[in-house]
């Protein structure tokens, strides 16, 4: 602790806890994305709003720049600290601080793993819909800083639907309670849904008040084998318009090799190009009936080629592990990840487009296709061949993503539907963004976050001042 700011950070926060280890710098300075090297001054581990809000004031006198940190599950470096940040990591406020019947609404501490929130939700008879693959590591208040998507937004949205309240600490330590739970309230700008999806850079949420819902109806799970790209959109079509679907992922045949060779099961005897989960509201004979339905309909059109349906609970957890079980299965390859939306009228023709692009462009790597089909969300992962070094590999996708993001520009689409800009995608935030839209964005963070500490270089860089161009 031998740097001054430290010892005044002390002083200001008597018994906070702090962590400046080499394992711990090392640990929290990274997130999943894994591409930079760990720097951070020392990490900071406050106990509460008030501890939170000490250090943002501390951090501005002695203009310390701050990552904050949930589970760092994130794949675009948004919780990276690799130059001299002061993590301040969350997860010692990770408790349910109340919940209420008549609002059915949960009051927790942004530290609380999304897979807890379930628990917590579920112990009251009631359901918080958001849901991925990374629940049991993520945190709910990284969550909202990305404005999470995952596997139900085609039925539930994503997290910005589900927070009614939030308590932030902006970036000039000013503790602020938007919204405080109400349903209604037209009295202003509502400054809750500017720090959704605002990936740290303008303060820090202390805590959230998610709305909870009915739990689920009984559900089944269908896993789809078709013959073609070309048919996906158009099983989407049939099963959206016959069934309450609860989710409708795709994956390619080179994802499900991945996740076999990591111990899945295969689910057909022989292999096809392409997957569908598809998860679909079962509770009667009435709905299991329009199920059969809607795939007979697909199998005698060939628009699928195969199917099976989930007989059992484990059974439908044994199909969501081939989706599920994807990102690990790849990650051992260091890919390079994609993460694109368009709408979804726009999908066909953007599919048809991306995939020449990509195959013309990539002709020795692998590119891994999956993701949220029903949302338009596609998860497009090239994978690092062994004998090709890391800064050469990512040169190369960088220059294929310039092609990428001009495309997704002339359909209308975004660089990041899910996992944010971070530092990833910086580089590509004008394709989905307007300059004017930018200012604007830059406008906002300088009014809550005057001297530049939260998050920077996450999103977009500050404008160069004049003279220093
Ligand atoms: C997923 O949906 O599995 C992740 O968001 C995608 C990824 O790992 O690229
Ligand atoms: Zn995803």
């Amino acid at each position: 602790m031998n740097d001054p700011r430290l010892s005044a950070l002390l002083a200001t926060v008597p018994g906070l806890r702090l962590k400046t280890g080499p394992a711990d710098l090392e640990y929290y300075g990274r997130d999943w994305t894994r591409r930079w090297v760990p720097a951070p001054l020392a990490i900071a581990l406050p106990a509460d709003a008030g501890e939170v809000q000490a250090i943002v004031r501390w951090a501005n006198r002695h203009r310390v720049a701050i990552a904050p940190s949930g589970g760092r599950t994130g794949l675009s470096g948004g919780a990276v600290a690799a130059n001299g940040e002061l993590v301040l990591s969350l997860e010692r406020m990770n408790r349910v601080l109340a919940f209420d019947p008549i609002d059915r609404s949960l009051t927790v501490q942004p530290g609380i793993v999304l897979e807890a929130v379930h628990q917590a939700a579920r112990g009251h008879g009631l359901l918080y819909p958001v849901d991925f693959a990374a629940r049991g590591s993520c945190s709910i208040g990284g969550n909202i800083a990305t404005n999470a998507g995952g596997i139900r937004v085609i039925r539930y949205g994503n997290t910005r639907e589900w927070v009614a309240g939030l308590k932030v600490v902006t970036g000039a330590g000013e503790l602020l309670d938007l919204n405080r739970g109400l349903v209604k309230n037209a009295s202003g700008y509502d400054l809750r849904h500017l720090f959704i999806g605002s990936e740290g850079t303008l303060g820090i949420v202390v805590e959230a008040t998610l709305r909870l819902t009915d739990p689920p109806p009984p559900s089944n799970v269908m896993l789809l084998a078709l013959p073609s790209f070309e048919v996906l959109m158009q099983v989407f079509a049939v099963f959206r318009e016959r069934l309450q679907l609860e989710a409708f992922e795709f994956f390619t045949d080179h994802a499900l090799r991945h996740v076999l060779a990591h111990g899945g099961q295969a689910p057909f005897g022989e292999s096809h190009p392409y997957y569908v989960v598809a998860e679909f509201a079962a509770g009667d004979d009435a709905r299991q009936a329009a199920a059969l339905a809607a795939f007979e309909h697909c199998l005698e059109n060939g628009l699928v080629s195969d199917g099976v349906i989930s007989q059992s609970d484990a059974q439908a957890a044994q199909l969501w592990r081939l989706r599920e079980g994807i990102t690990e299965s790849l990650a051992r390859h260091r890919p390079y990840k994609n993460d694109v939306s368009v709408r979804i009228s726009a999908m066909p023709a953007f599919l048809a487009e991306a995939q020449s692009l990509l195959a013309r462009e990539y002709p020795h790597f692998e590119v891994v296709w999956f993701g949220h089909i029903g949302d338009g969300n596609l998860h497009i992962n090239v994978l690092k061949p062994d004998d090709v070094d890391e800064a050469g590999f990512v040169s190369q996708c960088a220059h294929v993503t310039d092609l990428l993001a001009a495309t997704l520009q002339r359909h209308g689409g975004s660089i990041s539907a899910e996992h944010g800009i971070g530092l990833v995608k910086k580089p590509w935030l004008d394709s989905a963004r307007s300059a004017a839209e930018i200012e604007v964005m830059r406008g906002i963070r300088h009014v809550l976050d005057p001297l530049g500490i939260m998050n920077p270089g996450k999103l977009f860089d500050p404008p160069v001042p004049p003279g220093h161009a």
